[in-house]
């Protein structure tokens, strides 16, 4: 069964979408690790992941929490969350992680969670901060509140410049853009302010790719194919000369390495801060 998807969600819903945020989360779970850690999350709690596509947050918070602590994760996407499902069986977890379809702003429970957590949700609502208010019905006072979200770096990612490694990065920014959901790591503390929260700490990492096997080519390689049908639409399209393919990852690795180039990547910011 499938559920709508957002006009604004400009990676859809595809079998190459799902095991791109799974390729994705593997990399990201250091830093997500190191700012819901850094926020106070610890065993026994009880958490709300929202936006658990593949469930890789909530998986790593029903790590953290431990099976004293209890993990809900909800997504609009009925067969994301049926992976997710499966994902908790596989790894161990599912008896105290639990999955729900449900429209973020239309989230309803009777229950007080410990701790609000998310990561590349924000960016994908008309209005942040709003959607933030209405969950934080659901976390009780004093409760962690801790996002990690992405922004782009600007037009000159790569030095020595690598051409294609450029124009791909910032075709996925206009990508974004002009679908309605732009990046918003840069406005994490102004936007939790705005949901009533006190201001939060901030932490930023960069990614850096370059050299052989960086993880960096496969990743906006295969979120640049994700986005692919969404491009006539938009009124972009692919720049000359780039194929958005299976080869894609290894010509901006040649690239690169031919080069000696260093890549920045998205930045990934952490911002956490308490239910008052
Ligand atoms: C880029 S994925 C991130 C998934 C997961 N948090 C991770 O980092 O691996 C964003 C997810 O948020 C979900 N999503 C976005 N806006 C939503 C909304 N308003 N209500 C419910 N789910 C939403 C999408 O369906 C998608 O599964």
């Amino acid at each position: 069964m499938g559920s709508p998807t957002a006009s604004n969600y400009v990676l859809g819903q595809s079998i190459h979408e799902y095991e791109r945020l799974m390729l994705q989360a593997r990399m990201l779970r250091p830093y997500t690790e190191k700012f819901f850690r850094a926020a106070g999350l610890a065993p026994g709690m009880r958490v709300l992941d929202v936006g658990s596509g593949m469930g890789d947050v909530a998986i790593l918070s029903a790590d953290i929490v431990g099976p004293s602590g209890r993990v809900l994760g909800i997504d609009r996407d009925a067969d994301a969350l049926d992976n997710a499902r499966r994902r908790t069986d596989e790894q161990g977890c599912s008896s105290w992680v639990e999955f729900e379809t449900s429209n973020l702003d239309e989230f309803t429970t009777t229950d007080q969670f410990d701790a609000l957590v998310g990561r590349y949700v924000l960016l994908y609502q008309p209005d942040p901060s709003s959607t933030i208010r209405s969950l934080l019905r659901s976390v009780k006072p004093g409760g962690i509140v801790v996002f990690h979200e992405f922004d782009l770096p600007g037009p000159d990612a790569s030095y020595p410049p690598c051409p294609l490694y450029d124009q791909v990065g910032m075709l996925l920014g206009e990508v974004f853009r002009r679908g309605g959901a732009p990046p918003v790591g840069r406005q994490l503390g102004k936007t939790l302010l705005d949901a009533g929260l006190p201001f939060p700490t901030i932490a930023a990492e960069i990614i850096i790719g370059g050299g052989h096997g960086s993880y960096v080519y496969a990743w906006l390689a295969n979120t640049l194919i994700s986005v692919v049908p969404r491009l006539a639409q938009l009124r972009l399209s692919l720049p000359p000369g780039v194929a958005a393919d299976h080869t894609l990852a290894s010509r901006m690795e040649e690239e690169a390495v031919s080069l000696g180039s260093q890549l920045l990547a998205p930045a990934q910011f952490g911002a956490w801060t308490r239910n008052s």
